[in-house]
């Protein structure tokens, strides 16, 4: 699958595209170490929570060969973007999370293997929407920047198919009504207001003010 198509297939998964409105606030200059410092964050996350899945699950061994490989990109995204915030001379530090993830985690069911699909679900949709961001926000950074942004756009790609091809495969059935109802959450959590600043936030609140 060439790189055009898998965005396409991206778009057409998530429920709707990211507000210009963010994209204003996250090419700010003085937002920049912000936005770096969460993208690090979120990285690191995702690894974590790949590791977390092969925990819980050590008799799914396509689960474990994915999420393993996953885990790993994700680090190596992680020390990238240290390198690149290192660089240009910022600070790598603790900040809250988004309420994004937990916005959708609030959702999962609470009995096997529901709440196996429905956490692979969430990790198709974060997958896609940081994929979706990356390609969104590139044409505004500096070329240094957007040309990270764009390579990491095939391995996010590749992840968001990954976590979806695994949903399918353990659900062994139709997830039809679990997709439309991450795909909903998601939707809110991206276009109501947000009042803080992160790499999936919602509309920034100074947006829906003026
Ligand atoms: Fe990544
Ligand atoms: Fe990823």
């Amino acid at each position: 699958m060439t790189k055009m198509t898998a965005l396409d297939e991206i778009h057409q998964f998530l429920p709707c595209e990211t507000p210009d409105s963010w994209i204003a606030v996250a090419t700010r200059p003085e937002n920049l170490s912000l936005l770096l410092t969460d993208h690090a964050h979120c990285e690191k996350k995702a690894a974590s929570t790949a590791m977390t899945l092969m925990f819980r699950y050590v008799d799914r061994p396509d689960l474990l060969n994915k999420m393993s490989r996953l885990a790993r990109e994700e680090l190596i995204h992680f020390e990238q973007v240290l390198a690149i915030m290192q660089d240009r001379g910022m600070e790598y530090g603790h900040l809250t999370s988004s309420r994004y993830a937990g916005g959708m985690r609030k959702h999962v069911r609470t009995s096997e293997p529901g709440r196996l699909i429905d956490t692979l679900i969430i990790g198709a949709l974060i997958e896609a929407r940081s994929c979706e961001r990356f390609a969104k926000l590139a044409p505004f950074l500096d070329e240094p920047l957007a040309k990270f942004y764009r390579s990491l756009l095939k391995s996010e790609a590749r992840h968001y198919q990954d976590y979806l091809f695994l949903a399918q495969e353990y659900a062994g059935g139709p997830i039809d009504d679990r997709i439309a109802l991450f795909r909903e959450a998601e939707r809110e959590l991206i276009e109501l207001p947000d009042e803080e600043f992160r790499f999936h936030s919602g509309v920034p609140v100074e947006a829906v003010a003026s």
